[in-house]
Parts: structure tokens; C-alpha cells; sequence
């Protein structure tokens, strides 16, 4: 701990202050999303980051891992059993229907930007407190839907610097839950006989939740699930089950979504119906899945609603910035900003300066100053470079009595003097006085 440190308190384990170069990325990334969602027809959502435990047990399925061992869950002082959302969904559908859009609109387009928290043990790209980017569509019962929602995932990577080929796309059916039912009566007869065989965790699973042996990572499990005399999951699904999988690929082939089927990938939350995701990245490690989603079509309904077909995705803004760093560290890195930085040393032309700072800033311009009087030019010029300011307008005594002012494009080094009165309007077509 360095001394500058309040002695005794430090952040939390797995939480993070945002700040600097990293806060810059963050804004980037989540400013990226929000135009790529509002492009595809979603629309903001924010739903509060405290609800009742009981609707994520609810959703997400009490025998999960999330419910049973990572949620934040507390009796407030009024003795309510209350917990910090763990994702984005379960919250989503309580607004949808608390908020009558079931009655108002027969589609609902939300998208979502926000900390989600998991007590999980904390390493590279899984934290306690992290950030989700996420979009749900509510009345969505096409095929078209899946793809679309995949598809404006991939778009969304794009857009930040991350092309088709840097990731994977596993796509995969797991039906209704009245469809499961049988397999898992299968499936569950054949992992018993091969009890021994199994990993400690697939014991557990065994007997609480038995198809999440299908993505065990364990190499002795996998195999097991492999060589399942059980079959597959895809042979007990319904016909309309399967017509809908296959539109869901034609659409994704249509609009050049490369995919790819992963028969064993079965996802952590109880709410998926048919279609579940995951987009991946190698260089993620072990907590590879850089979003996920998948369509649940029984959750509505199971909050009190009307039969309703919805899918959706979220994507963990701390594994994108990993993926991207690893990927295209140019597309990481902050560049120079579009920000005038305005240079004064001694009294007099401070205070033009402070004014000229007004000036601009009313003009709509990005302007900062230090307002110290003491500074060196060099030290200011540090200062500049620092922040990553575009633009350097430097007023000193000479500038003053001439009424000029010097600006230096710092990004190419070049510099050139305009006339102090109405230098709003030069600064605001800046680029065009420059080359590059
Ligand atoms: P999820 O797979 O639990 O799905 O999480 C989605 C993404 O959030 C993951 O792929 C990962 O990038 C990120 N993530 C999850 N946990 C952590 C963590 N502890 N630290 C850092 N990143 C993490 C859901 O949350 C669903 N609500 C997705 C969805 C939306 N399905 C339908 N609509």
C-alpha cells in the first residue's frame, strides 16, 4: 500500500476504480454500443441495480450457481430480503411488465449499459463488480429475432475494433424445458452408471442439475459426455424446436454471421429457451465467453405475464477491453482528443486567456486552462500533451500585444497564428487551417 492511501480502507476485492486511459476506454466502448443498439431499434432501459432477491431466483433458477453461491443478497433495515443484480434480464422483464409495455407495444426493444455484480473468485476478466452492455427483445417470437439480436452483437464488435475471425461464434438448441425433461431422464440414468467416472462438481450436478455436466470443462467429463450412450440433446427436441434453429442459421448465413454449433454448450441460467449463444475470444483464458445470450420464452409468463417470445445478449465491457487490447491494441489506445488547451503565462494575458477560455467554451468547444500564473510554457506544453489535447493556443505578451494568438496542432507538430478577436470561428472549422 503506498502512504498516499487512506490507511485501512481499500476498494473491494474484485471492484475496480475507472479512471484515466481506462475510464477513456470504457466511455468509448459504451458510447459505441449505445449507437450500434439505438441503430438496430432498442432503446434505453435502466433498471435499478437493487431488486427483490426473490426475482433472480426467480428467473435465473434457484439451483443456479449464480443464485446459490455469487449473489450479493442482504436483509435491509426494514427486514426486506433484497440483493444486487447479478444480470441484466430478470430486471428487464419485472420493468416490462411493471411498466404495462406488454399492453402498450407488441414489440419491446431495450437495451441496457451497467455494473452487474457476482461473488465470484475474482481473476482475469471476471470481477465482483463488472459492466454489462446487453439488448432484450420482448414479443419476439421469429426466428428472425435470434438472428438479428446475434447479428447486432456482431455488428457492435465490429464497430470497436473487433472483426469476424477474432472471435467464435457457438450457437446451439437446447429446446423447452418440457423437451429437456426427456433427455435429461436419459442422460441422467447413463452419467449414474458412470457415477465414478465423473469430476467432484458433476457429482453435484448429478444430482441437482443434471445437464451442466454437458459443459463441464474436465477433460474426463467431456469425454463421458462424448461417448454419452444417451445421445444428444437434438434428438428429444420437438420438430417446431428444430425448424426454428435451422431458420436461425439460415438468417445468420444471410446476413454473413459466421457460426458454428456447439451441441454441448447449455449456459448457466435456467430461463434459455431453443436458441443460446456465446461468443468467445482465445485470448481471454479461462473466462473466455466475451457475451452471451440466448432467447427465453417461458419468462414473462412466469412473472405473471402473457406467453411471450423474447431473446436477448449482454456482453462484459471488461473482457471486450482485454479482447481489444490483445487484438488491436491501435484500436485500444487513446488517441488525441478534439480539446483546445490554452497556454498563458503572466498576468495580463491570463486574464485574456481565462476569458478567450469562456469564449470557447460558449462556442461549444472543448477548452481547458491552468489557471495557475506561475507555470512554465514548458511545463504547460507537458500539461497539453498530457491530456491528450488536439490543439495548443498559446497567448503570451507578445500574442497580447499583437492580438494573436499561436495554436499548434500537437498531434502534427504544426503550428500557425490567427487573430485573437473571433477566434471562435477559426477554432470551430479548425482541421481545415491544418494538414493531416
Ligand atoms: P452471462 O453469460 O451470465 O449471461 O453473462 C454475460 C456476459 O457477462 C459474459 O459472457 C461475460 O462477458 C460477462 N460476465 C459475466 N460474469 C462476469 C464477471 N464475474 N466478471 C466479468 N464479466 C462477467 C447473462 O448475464 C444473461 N443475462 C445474458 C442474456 C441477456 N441472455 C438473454 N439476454
Amino acid at each position: 500500500m503506498s502512504s498516499s492511501e487512506p490507511q485501512g480502507i481499500q476498494r473491494l476485492k474484485g471492484t475496480e476504480d475507472i479512471l484515466g486511459d481506462r475510464a477513456v476506454a470504457f466511455e468509448r466502448v459504451e458510447s459505441a454500443a449505445r449507437k450500434v443498439f439505438k441503430d438496430f431499434g432498442f432503446k434505453e432501459l435502466r433498471t435499478p441495480y437493487l431488486e427483490e432477491k426473490d426475482l433472480f431466483c426467480r428467473a435465473l433458477g434457484s439451483g443456479t450457481d449464480v443464485v446459490q453461491k455469487e449473489m450479493y443478497e442482504f436483509r435491509d433495515k426494514s427486514d426486506e430480503l433484497v440483493a444486487l443484480r447479478p444480470e441484466g434480464t430478470a430486471g428487464v422483464v419485472r420493468a416490462y411488465l411493471e411498466n404495462n409495455c406488454h399492453k402498450t407495444e407488441s414489440l419491446s426493444k431495450f437495451f441496457y449499459v451497467g455494473p452487474m455484480f457476482r461473488r465470484e473468485r475474482p481473476q482475469k476478466g471476471r470481477l465482483r463488480q463488472f459492466h454489462q452492455l446487453g439488448v432484450e427483445q420482448l414479443g419476439a417470437d421469429s426466428p428472425l429475432s435470434d438472428a438479428e439480436t446475434i447479428h447486432c452483437l456482431a455488428v457492435f464488435l465490429e464497430t470497436i475494433g473487433l472483426k469476424a475471425g477474432d472471435y467464435r461464434v457457438k450457437l446451439n438448441n437446447i429446446g423447452y424445458p418440457e423437451e429437456r425433461r426427456a433427455y435429461r431422464a436419459v442422460f441422467g440414468a447413463y452419467l449414474t452408471a458412470h457415477r465414478a467416472e465423473l469430476c467432484e462438481d458433476c457429482h453435484v450436478r448429478l444430482e441437482h442439475n443434471v445437464l451442466r455436466v454437458l459443459d463441464c470443462k474436465q477433460e474426463r467429463c467431456r469425454q463421458l459426455v462424448r461417448a454419452s450412450g444417451a445421445g444428444r440433446l437434438a434428438d428429444h427436441l420437438s420438430d417446431d424446436s428444430k425448424r426454428h434453429h435451422e431458420a436461425v442459421q439460415r438468417a445468420l448465413d444471410a446476413v454473413g454471421v459466421r457460426h458454428e454449433e456447439d451441441p454441448f454448450m447449455i449456459r448457466g441460467l435456467d430461463y434459455y429457451t431453443k436458441t443460446v449463444f456465446e461468443f468467445t475470444h482465445a485470448k481471454l483464458g479461462s473466462q473466455d465467453a466475451l457475451a452471451a445470450g440466448g432467447r427465453y420464452d417461458g419468462l414473462v409468463e412466469l412473472f405473471g405475464g402473457p406467453r411471450t417470445g423474447a431473446v436477448g445478449f449482454a456482453a462484459g465491457l471488461e473482457r471486450l477491453l482485454i479482447a481489444l487490447q490483445a487484438q488491436a491494441p491501435e484500436a485500444a489506445e487513446n488517441g488525441y482528443e478534439d480539446t483546445c488547451f490554452v497556454i498563458a503565462r503572466g498576468e495580463e494575458p491570463l486574464n485574456e486567456a481565462y476569458a478567450l477560455l469562456a469564449r470557447l467554451r460558449r462556442a461549444g468547444l472543448a477548452a481547458v486552462m491552468d489557471l495557475r500564473p506561475d507555470r512554465s510554457f514548458k511545463s504547460l506544453f507537458n500539461q497539453a500533451n498530457k491530456v491528450r489535447a488536439r490543439w495548443a493556443i498559446v497567448l503570451g505578451e507578445d500574442e497580447l500585444k499583437t492580438r494573436t494568438v499561436k495554436i499548434k496542432d500537437l498531434q502534427h507538430s504544426q503550428e500557425r497564428s490567427f487573430p485573437l478577436d473571433g477566434l471562435e470561428a477559426v477554432v470551430k472549422d479548425i482541421r481545415n487551417h491544418f494538414q493531416g
